[in-house]
């Protein structure tokens, strides 16, 4: 009886544990299949067999105050990105994307924002010092069929700047669907300093987003494991997929801006061939850095020239990341993945170009020497310092005329970016280290890997607004929609923050 009983039960057991080990070894499997085929490259394997798009300068007008009015119309569209597929997009003024504004510091601009959406939306001015009223932030929604007309002085050094909507919780999807643009400033050094700056000549806007496509439509998903956000499998440059651009000039100067929602890009060209950084997310920078890797994360942009040889064919490429991300979160970000972005062919003849100048600019961001206060900023998903966004809570008050210091720790596993709205700040370090050549010029959006801290200085120099807010975020723009992200306002010396109120277009 007992022995009976005794093989039942070690005959149930037995079976019990084989049930385990099926699971266990199904789950494990499955794990090793998700990660396996986590990884995304198209080297060596993209035909670029279309012409690079370079989005049009926008049309302005000059009114005879000297006001630059631009105009811009959000509207829903559609595109064939592949020849006999229609996508439906959204852009400005166009299917996908938007035209390229651009003035000169010193100059007052207006811009007629038209929303012919079939939502609320905004629209954002990404590295411009203007004030709070205009920066569009998710304080200033411009509803469906309403018209909002910010204007301000361009007070800051040439850059590349962009546009793009910020509506609170629903960035990513407007992003992502073609809402994007670039902003150019130039001022005077920019004339002089000897780099090419002729628009869609030899220098180029690099408009780089990655795209998913299903049954012709953009899709959204975000795929098993991806904290991160979206994350494609193609690569689109100006809303061109496999693109190609000839180029008669021996300096090319590409503009690149990660207008990607999630993924970040360290670009080199395929040939490892050196190229020099130029200028970042807010200017140029005192001098040309040398690499032959430049790291950018959503919303970043570094300006860079390339030396090209007669008929020569030499392709950008998106190379595996340098993020400091262990193996999972490496894999899961889209940091093996590795792409063909873009292929510049040489005409055989070039016109000649002189060598780069040795100095470009002198460095115009505070350099924390005179800060009045410093703050902590701990960021992890979807919190920064153990708090959500709440649109009528400030973070922050800080007083217009004074720099300050901001620690910004992340504290996380996983990588994510910081950016800060109206200001270039200075990254005076990263983890107790002086930064990299290619961080030290004027930045408004910075990567910070897991466990890194970076120190930076932002001076404020206004105007004063208490009632309405300043953004501070991840641009992983994901994150940024489920709360990553803060408030802060500028007052007056004295002056304490009034509740945030909102200005919508109407
Ligand atoms: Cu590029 Cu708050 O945004
Ligand atoms: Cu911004
Ligand atoms: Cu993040």
């Amino acid at each position: 009886m007992s022995s009976v009983l005794g093989s039942r039960v070690r005959r149930i057991f037995l079976g019990l544990a084989a049930c385990l080990l099926v699971g266990a070894l199904a789950i494990g499997g499955g794990f090793v299949w998700v990660y396996s085929s986590a990884d995304v490259s198209t080297v060596g394997t993209v035909d670029f067999d279309r012409e690079l798009a370079v989005p049009p300068l926008a049309q302005s007008r000059v009114e005879a105050d000297g006001t630059r009015v631009f105009e811009l119309d959000m509207r829903s569209g559609q595109r064939e990105f592949e020849p006999g597929t229609v996508t439906p997009t959204w852009g400005f003024n166009g299917d996908y994307l938007g035209p390229t504004l651009r003035a000169g510091r010193g100059e007052r601009v207006r811009v007629v924002v038209r929303n012919g959406l079939p939502e609320t939306s905004s629209v954002h001015w990404h590295g411009m010092h203007l004030p709070a009223a205009m920066d569009g932030g998710p304080h200033q929604p411009v509803e469906a069929g309403a018209t909002w007309t910010p204007q301000w002085v361009v007070d800051q050094p040439a850059a590349t700047l962009w546009y793009h909507p910020h509506p609170h919780g629903e960035t990513e999807s407007h992003v992502r669907r073609g809402l994007a643009g670039m902003f150019i400033l130039d001022d005077a050094d920019s004339a002089t300093v000897g780099l090419p700056r002729t628009y869609g000549v030899d220098d180029l806007p690099i408009i780089v987003q990655d795209a998913r496509f299903r049954n012709g439509q953009l899709y959204g998903a975000h795929a098993i494991f991806r904290d991160v956000g979206f994350l494609g499998d193609r690569i689109l440059v100006n809303g061109t997929l496999s693109p190609y651009r000839e180029v008669g000039d021996e300096l090319i100067r590409l503009r690149l801006l990660n207008a990607s929602t999630a993924r970040m890009y360290n670009f080199g060209f395929a040939d490892d061939r050196r190229f020099a950084v130029v200028g970042t997310d807010g200017g140029l920078l005192e001098r040309p850095v040398p690499v032959d890797r430049v790291q950018l994360s959503p919303g970043e942009r570094a300006e860079v020239v390339v030396r090209m040889s007669p008929g020569e064919r030499v392709t950008l490429r998106g190379y595996p990341l340098e993020a400091g991300l262990a193996s999972f979160d490496q894999r899961f970000s889209g940091g093996d993945d590795s792409f063909d972005i873009l292929q510049l062919r040489a005409a055989e003849t070039l016109r000649p170009a002189t060598e780069l100048p040795s100095e470009q600019v002198r460095a115009q961001t505070p350099d924390g020497s005179d800060s009045v206060r410093e703050r902590g900023f701990d960021i992890q998903f979807a919190r920064i310092n153990g708090q959500q966004m709440d649109m009528g809570r400030v973070d922050a008050t800080v007083t217009r005329g004074t720099t300050e210091t901001w620690v910004v720790r992340n504290i996380d596993g996983m990588p994510h970016n910081f950016h800060v709205h109206d200001v270039q700040f200075r990254v005076l370090s990263v983890d107790g280290s002086p930064p990299p050549a290619v961080l030290r010029g004027p930045k408004d959006t910075v990567y910070i890997a897991p466990g890194s801290t970076v120190r930076l200085a932002l001076r404020f120099d206004g105007p004063a607004d208490p009632g309405t807010p300043y953004m501070f975020h991840c641009h992983l723009i994901w994150h940024e929609d489920q709360g990553m992200m803060g408030q802060f306002v500028v007052v007056e010396p004295g002056g304490a923050a009034a509740a945030p109120s909102h200005h919508g277009g109407h």
